[in-house]
């Protein structure tokens, strides 16, 4: 075995890991206290309080950008709910839709939280989502069960599969009742409501909460409690911290971000054997984090608009529609494949902005019209790095 190896079994086995916790820094991590929502957590739970009494709860709609706070939040409400009540018709029940990943799997997942009979039960596959409705919507009456569903990231259960199953939830009461289902909706994207039946909307936001950005402060606190729990005594320093905590409140006070770079940052520092994580360890994970993003938003990225992303690459500071529009022409040749006319190439490059990867914005020529002024957003290492996996982009 390598020196390398050795070293680092060597190393584990010594307990010199500067770990104490490692799961803490974990997603699903629920931390005992969640400093500056305590607001939010009331609220929630001065909303959902009728239900110990056997009351409906308003459904509630909760808001705010990624790493705010939502999902940790509603957890943590829910834990207590649960703990607090002493009635066993209660049911808190917490599915995310995007990991679901489907409609029905969605409801499966609810469904398995109520306990269904056993000639009941939702399989696999099979039924129709009405039939998946129809049996939960049975079981909560049959029992008299006072529900909450928390939904979470409910846009995207609406973007790719529509409000029916929504709708049904929000018109059930009488098929429910004596039992009721209240839901909490959570989404960090504003405009999903667009697109919802005003029926549906009305129904599900008859209370609304939204969750602001940390600023960095908060940041910073949060990741000293976090560290705390995580690692040895003063492993992470000071300054380490301050640096997660600037470079995560950058964009948007984003929680998650912060966290994530502070775990990277302790692997670091533990891959490399030192005592603690300093500046230079945040630095190395935060080019860890850009390359894994750039990677992965650019790896299912069809051909040609990896071509046009290339092709934006091959400009220091930014460039025009024409003069890309040229250098992309040309790649197309080199890399065989069609080229396409320049109105698709603006199309594309929209489609770029929205993920972040280009910035893409109509500036005026004066009486020569408008053109766009176009540059990179990314390390080109990284895009460099992420292009070569496809065997398209394999030319010296
Ligand atoms: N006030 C807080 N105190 C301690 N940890 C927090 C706090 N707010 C968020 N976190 C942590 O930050 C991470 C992100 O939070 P969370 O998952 O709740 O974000 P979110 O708003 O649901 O984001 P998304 O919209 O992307 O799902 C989690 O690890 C969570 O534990
Ligand atoms: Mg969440």
């Amino acid at each position: 075995m390598s020196d390398d190896v050795k070293e680092i079994f060597r190393r584990a086995k010594e307990g010199k890991s500067i770990f104490v916790d490692r799961d803490s820094l974990n997603p699903n991590f629920l931390p005992d206290s969640l400093p500056f929502r305590e607001g939010q957590s009331k609220e929630i739970a001065e909303i959902l309080s009728p239900i110990l009494l056997g009351s409906k709860p308003s459904n509630l709609l909760l808001y705010g950008k990624t790493g705010t706070g939502k999902t940790v939040v509603a957890r943590k409400v829910l834990k207590t709910l649960k703990d607090t009540a002493e009635r066993n018709n209660l049911v808190v029940a917490y599915v995310n839709a995007r990991t679901e990943s489907t409609e029905y799997r969605t409801l499966a997942e609810f469904a398995r939280s109520l306990d269904l009979p056993k000639d009941e039960q939702i399989p696999f596959t099979g039924l129709s989502t009405g039939e998946v409705v129809e049996r939960i919507s049975r079981q909560i009456k049959r029992n008299g069960m006072h529900a909450v569903l928390v939904l979470d990231e409910i846009d995207y259960l609406v973007r790719e599969f529509g409000d029916g199953v929504l709708y049904e939830f929000t018109r059930s009461s009488e098929r429910m009742a004596p039992g009721f289902l209240s839901l909490v909706g959570i989404s960090n994207d504003l405009k999903f409501k667009e697109g919802l039946d005003p029926r549906v909307l009305s129904s599900l936001s008859e209370e609304e909460l939204v969750f602001p950005p940390y600023t960095v402060e908060e940041l910073r606190a949060i990741l000293n409690e976090r560290a705390k729990v995580a690692f040895r005594p003063s492993a992470a320093s000071p300054g380490a911290i301050n640096l997660c905590a600037a470079m995560a409140g950058s964009e948007h006070g984003d929680a998650r971000r912060a966290i994530d770079l502070l775990r990277i940052a302790g692997e670091v520092a533990e891959r490399e054997g030192r005592k603690g994580i300093d500046d230079s360890c945040v630095r190395q994970a935060s080019s860890k984090m850009e390359v894994d993003r750039v990677d992965e938003a650019i790896r299912s990225l069809p051909v040609q608009n990896k071509a046009i992303l290339y092709a934006v690459s091959r400009f220091d500071g930014g460039t025009n529609t024409g003069e890309l529009y040229l250098a992309y022409s040309n790649l197309c040749k080199k890399l065989g494949i069609e080229t396409l006319t320049q109105r698709r190439v603006s199309g594309i490059l929209g489609d770029l902005d929205l993920l972040g990867l280009v910035e893409a914005s109509v500036v005026s020529k004066g009486r020569r019209g408008r053109t766009k002024k176009i540059q990179l957003l990314i390390g080109r290492e990284a895009l460099t790095k992420a292009l070569s996996e496809d065997p398209a982009f394999d030319f010296p």
